[in-house]
Formats: structure tokens, C-alpha cells, sequence
């Protein structure tokens, strides 16, 4: 039973990159709805993951929605060939300023992809408001991006409410997907939820779970159930 709206996107980055397709088959028969992918170039964060090549693998295996999050500081060179590989979002972050996420959208429109936008913990959601009718998420991290593995920061919970309540005034609300990554775990996911989350990223309480993939899984889609009921009944 799937808790109302409640989306779970298993991060590749917690992955076995010796086993990714493995890994990718063991999430999507475990439950995952989505596949987070976290294209990263070495200077916007970091850290150097992957790009287009690994994304058009990643697309062969699996039929779940590629939500890929660009933590680069240069979208505009990749944006076609991973529209071509086949993702099907693509979210860029705000701090890359107005003009270049005005342009960044249009192109990711362009090339027939979904469009997101992100904030860091330190940036103001009221950065993404701007943009709330080109795009269908929002991604609020929870964490520094760069790395998995971190520790998930209470204080950005209230960027949520205030965003759901941007959104609440504008009329966008079942428009726009929120979704938080950085430290969800079975602890955390609640209170993402609670705050009006309905979509969680969550890479080590996937792929690192003691028990498995798909003990990550269904630990988290235990919780967020349970809380989704009682903050959004269903229907
Ligand atoms: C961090 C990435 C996240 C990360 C999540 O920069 O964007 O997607 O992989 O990993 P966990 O769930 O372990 O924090």
C-alpha cells in the first residue's frame, strides 16, 4: 500500500558501482519509484560521479522515471545528450542565479525533459519561486550536495512549509513534486513528510541497509505511510 503521493527515489550514488545494474534491478523490483541520479562535475560540488553514458545504461535496465539532479557548473554542455540518453528530469540549482536557470529551463524544455529546480540548506527557498511555473519539483537538500552518507539537517524543514505555503497560494500544489534529499532515513523521512515532502531521496538507507535493498526500501515505505496517512488522508 502506497501512502498517498508519497514517491520513494533510490539515489544511485549509495550504489555498488562494481554491480550498478544490479544494484538499479534490486531497487526497482524492491519498490523504488524513481531513480535519483546525481550528475556531479567536480567543481559545482566536490565530487566527480557520471554523466550521459552511464545515464543511457541506466535507462536500458530500468523503466522508473530518471530523476537526475545537475551538481555542475555547466548544464548547458550536457542537458542534450542526457535528454537523449533518456532521463526524464532533469533539476538544476538555483545558486546558479537567475539569468542562467531562466535559459537552463528553457533549454531542459526544449530537449522534451521534465525541469526541476534545487536549493542548498543555505540558499532561501523563496529562490525557486520565481521559476515555480516552469518546473514540476522542487528539491529542498538536506545536506551539503556531494556526498552521500551525511547527516540530514533539521533546519531546512521549514523551507518546506513555506514553500508548500507559496505553492498553496498560487494554486500550484498538486502541480509541483517537493522533494528532499541528504540523511532520509527511516527517522528522517517522517519529518520530511510531516513538513509536506512527497518525495524522498535516500541512498545509504538504500543501498547500505544491513538487511538489503529491499529491507531499505520497505523500511522507509513503512514510516512514510504511516505518517502520510495521518498528515493527508487519502482521495
Ligand atoms: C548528495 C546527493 C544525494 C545523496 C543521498 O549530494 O545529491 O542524492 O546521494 O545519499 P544519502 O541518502 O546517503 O544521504
Amino acid at each position: 500500500m502506497n501512502a498517498p503521493g508519497i514517491r520513494i527515489a533510490a539515489s544511485l550514488l549509495s550504489a555498488d558501482f562494481a554491480h550498478l545494474a544490479d544494484s538499479v534491478r534490486r531497487a526497482e523490483r524492491a519498490g523504488a519509484d524513481w531513480m535519483h541520479l546525481d550528475v556531479m562535475d567536480g567543481r559545482f560540488v566536490p565530487n566527480l560521479t557520471f554523466g550521459p553514458v552511464v545515464a543511457e545504461a541506466i535507462r536500458r535496465i530500468t523503466r522508473l522515471p530518471l530523476d537526475t539532479q545537475l551538481m555542475v557548473q555547466n548544464p548547458e554542455v550536457i542537458i542534450p545528450a542526457l535528454a537523449k540518453a533518456g532521463v526524464t528530469r532533469l533539476t538544476i540549482h538555483a545558486e546558479l542565479g537567475p539569468r542562467r536557470v531562466s535559459a537552463l529551463l528553457r533549454l531542459i524544455h526544449q530537449h522534451g525533459c521534465r525541469a526541476g529546480i534545487a536549493v542548498n540548506p543555505a540558499t532561501p527557498v523563496a529562490r525557486t519561486y520565481p521559476w515555480l511555473d516552469r518546473v514540476d519539483l522542487v528539491l529542498v537538500m538536506s545536506v551539503v550536495p556531494g556526498f552521500g552518507g551525511q547527516k540530514f539537517m533539521p533546519g531546512v524543514l521549514p523551507k518546506v512549509r513555506a514553500l508548500r505555503s507559496e505553492m498553496e497560494r498560487r494554486g500550484l500544489s498538486r502541480k509541483i513534486h517537493v522533494e528532499m534529499d541528504g540523511g532520509i532515513t527511516r527517522d528522517t523521512a517522517p519529518l520530511a513528510v510531516k513538513s509536506g515532502v512527497n518525495v524522498i531521496v535516500a541512498g545509504s538507507a538504500v543501498f547500505h541497509h544491513p538487511g538489503g535493498i529491499s529491507r531499505g526500501i520497505a523500511a522507509l515505505r513503512k514510516v512514510v505511510t504511516r505518517v502520510a496517512y495521518s498528515v493527508r488522508p487519502p482521495g
